[in-house]
C-alpha cells in the first residue's frame, strides 16, 4: 500500500517545537491586548475574487500561488493566502467599524501559498497579523510598528532590522511607474522573464525581484521620493520621528516595495540578519488606506502587518533551549493491584488540582514504570504498594537528585510537597 504523506510544504507540528508556538501565541495575545487589539477569526476559505481585488491580479500571490477550488455552484473559492483581505471583508460585511470609525484587530492562523518550499517558506504557513482601521495619522503607523517591535523583543528575538519606505499615494505612483518603465525598458533584454512581464503589467514590482541580475539593474532605477507630494513626504517624516522618539531603530530603504498591491505611504519589513537565509522577512506590512473602499466599504484608512510564525520559531529554536524543563510534576508508580487502584484515584485528585500527573496503564514492572517516568520528563515519582496504601503515606522522589520526602497520599499534601521540592 502506498504510504500517505502530508502535502508538500505543509508540516505536521509536534511538541516540544509546538511549545514554542504556544509561547509565541500567548505572548502575542498579552502584548496586543495591552495595545487595545482584540482577536478576530475569519474563514480560511473565501471567494477567489476577494484576493484578486485586494492583493492584486498581477501579484505573484494571486497570479501563481493560489489554491483555488470550484464549489458545487461553480463559484471559485480560494484558501486564504493572507489575512488582511478577509478581515476587511468581515468588517465591512458585519458593519464592525465602531462609532468613532476605528477598529483594532489581531489574528493568528494558517495561510496558504503554493510557493517553492524551502527553509522558512511553506505552502501552509501561519501568520500573526494586526490591522488598525480608521485612522490616517502617522502616529498609528508608529504605534503598530512599536507593538510588533515589543512582541519580537518580548520573545527574545535578536539581530532584527526594521526597514522602512514610503510608496506615496496611488496617483503619485502613476508618474513614478512611467519613469520606472522608461528605465527598465532599456534593460528589457537583461531582466528575468518574470520582470519582463512585470514591466508591462506592474512595473513597481520589478524592484521586489530577488534575481541577482535584476537587483543589480534596479540599483540604478529612479527613486520614488522625487515623485511624492509634500503630504506624503511629511507623513513619512513623522513616522520616522515617532520611531526615533520611541528609540526603535530603523533604516530607510528607498527601493522597498511589497508583494501585495493594496499599500500606500508607509511600508516596512522586519528582517533577520542571521538564521533565515533568503527568506529573512520575519514580518511585513504597511498602510492600506484605499482597501476598505475598494472592497465596497466606506473611506476608512488602515495600517497593519503580519509576522510569519514559522520564521519566528526557527529563530527562537536557534536562540533558546526549546525543551521545557519538566513536562510532568509527578508520575504515580504502582507495585501491585492495591497500589494501582490507589494510584488511579490519586491521579484524578492531582489533576483536578492542576498538577501535571500521569501513570502507566499497562501494568509493567516498577523498574519499567520508573524508566517511563524519566523518559516523560517527570519532576518526581511516588511508588505505591499495599504498605503505602495501608499507611496512607508514600515517598515523593525527586528524579534529578534522588532525594525523597515522606508525604501523605492526599492531593493537597502532594501539592504542598511539590511546591517545596
Ligand atoms: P506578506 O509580506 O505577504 O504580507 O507576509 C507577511 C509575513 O508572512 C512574511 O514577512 C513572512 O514572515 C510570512 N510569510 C509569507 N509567506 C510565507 C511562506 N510561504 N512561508 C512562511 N512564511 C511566510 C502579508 O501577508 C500582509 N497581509 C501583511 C499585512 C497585514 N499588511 C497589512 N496588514
Amino acid at each position: 500500500m502506498t504510504i500517505l504523506r502530508a502535502v508538500k510544504g505543509m508540516n505536521d507540528l509536534f511538541c516540544p517545537e509546538l511549545n514554542i508556538w504556544q509561547k509565541v501565541e500567548k505572548t502575542t495575545a498579552e502584548i496586543f491586548s495591552a495595545y487595545g487589539f482584540q482577536e478576530i477569526r475569519t474563514p480560511i476559505l473565501e471567494e477567489l475574487s476577494l484576493f484578486v481585488r485586494s492583493v492584486g491580479e498581477e501579484t505573484d500571490i494571486v497570479g501563481k500561488e493560489m489554491y483555488v477550488l470550484k464549489d458545487r455552484d461553480e463559484k471559485l473559492l480560494s484558501l486564504r493566502p493572507e489575512g488582511t483581505a478577509g478581515v476587511v471583508r468581515a468588517v465591512i460585511e458585519n458593519n464592525k467599524v465602531g462609532l468613532d470609525g476605528e477598529m483594532k484587530s489581531f489574528y493568528i492562523g494558517p495561510m496558504f501559498r503554493r510557493e517553492r518550499p524551502q527553509k522558512g517558506r511553506l505552502r501552509q504557513f501561519h501568520q500573526i497579523g494586526a490591522e488598525f482601521l480608521g485612522v490616517s495619522e502617522p502616529t498609528v503607523d508608529v504605534e503598530v510598528i512599536a507593538m510588533l517591535h515589543d512582541l519580537l523583543s518580548a520573545l527574545g528575538l535578536q539581530n532584527l532590522r526594521l526597514i522602512l519606505n514610503t510608496l506615496g499615494q496611488p496617483e503619485e505612483r502613476v508618474d513614478y511607474a512611467k519613469a520606472l518603465y522608461d528605465y527598465f525598458v532599456l534593460h528589457a533584454d537583461n531582466i528575468c522573464s518574470d520582470c519582463q512581464r512585470r514591466l508591462q503589467k506592474n512595473t513597481l514590482r520589478i524592484l521586489d525581484c530577488k534575481q541577482p541580475h535584476c537587483i543589480k539593474i534596479a540599483e540604478e532605477a529612479p527613486l520614488i521620493q522625487a515623485f511624492l507630494s509634500e503630504e506624503s513626504l511629511s507623513h513619512f517624516d513623522e513616522v520616522q520621528a515617532g520611531l526615533s522618539r520611541l528609540a526603535i531603530p530603523y533604516e530607510v530603504s528607498p527601493r522597498l516595495v511589497r508583494g501585495l498591491d493594496y499599500y500606500n505611504r508607509t511600508v516596512f519589513e522586519m528582517v533577520a540578519s542571521l538564521g533565515l537565509g533568503s527568506q529573512n522577512a520575519v514580518a511585513a506590512g504597511g498602510r492600506y488606506d484605499g482597501l476598505v473602499k475598494k472592497l465596497g466599504g466606506r473611506d476608512v484608512p488602515a495600517f497593519g502587518f503580519a509576522a510569519g510564525i514559522e520564521r519566528i520559531v526557527l529563530l527562537l529554536a536557534e536562540q533558546v533551549d526549546a525543551a521545557p524543563a519538566n513536562l510532568l510534576d509527578v508520575v504515580l508508580i504502582y507495585a501491585d493491584s492495591v497500589g494501582k487502584e490507589k494510584a488511579f484515584e490519586l491521579l484524578y485528585d492531582l489533576r483536578r488540582k492542576n498538577m501535571k500527573a500521569d501513570l502507566d496503564h499497562k501494568g509493567r514492572s516498577v523498574k519499567a514504570q520508573m524508566r517511563r517516568a524519566d523518559r516523560l520528563g517527570s519532576k518526581t515519582v511516588i511508588v505505591l504498594g499495599e504498605k503505602e496504601v495501608q499507611e496512607q503515606r508514600g515517598q515523593l522522589k525527586l528524579l534529578s537528585t534522588g532525594e525523597t520526602l515522606s508525604v501523605s497520599l492526599l492531593g493537597s499534601a502532594i501539592e504542598e510537597a511539590l511546591k517545596i521540592s
